[in-house]
């Protein structure tokens, strides 16, 4: 018994197994119910018990070896880049989806940049704000019918709290804490409770302009507001200006470009006028600069502002607001990725 037990052992040690096919060939040979094992102990019974006594703990030792042996075939296969190789290679990957950007958030870039080529700077200001950075710094006086320019959303318990209904308080913010010269474009979400239609939304976006330093002009306002126009909606682009109404600037206006779709011609786009309405803009009052703790009659500046949604609309030809804020993918997967 002790030397086919050495005799075993001998021959399991130089086993080796380099599939799982070799594996199950060793287990079937050693360890299954009418392995080589199973074997020797049902011939165990049989021996003398002086001959018990000797073989028994070497029998247990090839028990415990070609157990250990079996495992150590197992986790080696498992973790052997043979194993890996199994699979097939050749498949095609996962795809992985890139995302695209909103419209809105294409237009709000280039906006952006094209102000950064001229020196502004771009400023943020909170969507929760107050009575002061809204209305009153901006020269809307308390019960003044202008205040229902814009339909505000109040917080039913303190109605010095409410949300932004245009991004000139950023301009207040601004003024209240830079020194000029200033020239910053601030972009932002604005609220109105308006109702919700194709042609508006209780929520949208804005840009607006600031500039301060002395001796600026509205001739420095024009040209700068024309220089966008030109570079956003092409070179060939016209610009003018309507008188307008505005509390926080005097004199204001409101400025058109040429109908980018027609090129002035006239279509459905322009109401047949040639011309697209896109901006208020104007010379900050000085009541404003005073406000805002700054010298009126050391500095002047203009500002402006524009909507980024209604630029999104005009640029892609949208026309239903509503369908920029669904997060439909069908929509929003036609846009860009990287701009
Ligand atoms: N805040 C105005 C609005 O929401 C837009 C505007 C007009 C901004 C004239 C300006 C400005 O800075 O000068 O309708």
């Amino acid at each position: 018994m002790i030397d086919k037990i050495k005799h075993i052992l001998e021959e399991a040690s130089n086993f080796a197994a380099k599939t799982q096919e070799e594996a199950e060939a060793y287990r079937l040979k050693y360890l299954s119910k009418k392995g080589v094992l199973n074997q020797l102990f049902e011939d165990f019974k049989d021996l003398p018990s002086d001959l018990k006594k000797q073989s028994g703990q070497k029998l247990n030792e090839l028990k415990e070896f070609l157990n250990t042996k079996y495992n150590d075939f197992k986790t080696s296969l498992e973790s052997s880049p043979e194993k890996a190789t199994k699979k097939d290679l050749s498949l095609p990957g996962d795809q992985i989806e890139l995302g695209s950007r909103h419209p809105n958030s294409i237009v709000r870039n280039e906006i952006n940049e094209i102000f950064s080529r001229i020196g502004f700077t771009i400023a943020e200001g909170p969507e929760i704000e107050d009575d002061w950075h809204v209305f009153s710094a901006l020269n809307f006086p308390q019960e003044h019918p202008a205040r229902d320019m814009q339909d505000t959303f109040f917080i039913a318990k303190d109605p010095e709290i409410l949300l932004r209904t245009h991004t000139s308080s950023v301009q207040v913010r601004l003024m209240e804490k830079t020194k000029p010269p200033i020239r910053s474009i601030m972009p932002g979400r604005v609220f109105r409770n308006e109702a919700i239609s194709a042609r508006s939304h209780c929520f949208f976006h804005q840009v607006e302009g600031l500039y301060i330093d002395k001796n600026v002009s509205f001739a420095d306002l024009k040209q700068t507001l024309l220089f966008f126009a030109r570079e956003f909606f092409g070179h060939e682009t016209q610009i003018r200006l309507r008188p307008s109404y505005f509390p926080f600037t005097e004199p204001s206006a409101e400025m058109d470009i040429s109908c980018s779709i027609c090129k002035g011609k006239g279509c459905n786009i322009c109401k047949h006028s040639g011309w697209l309405e896109i901006l208020g803009c104007g010379m900050v009052d000085p009541n404003v600069l005073n406000h805002c703790g700054i010298d009126s009659t050391i500095y002047s500046g203009y500002a402006f502002g524009m909507g980024i949604d209604r630029m999104a609309l005009l640029k892609y030809q949208i026309k239903d607001i509503r369908i920029l804020f669904e997060n439909d993918k069908r929509f929003l997967e036609q846009f860009a990725s990287t701009i």
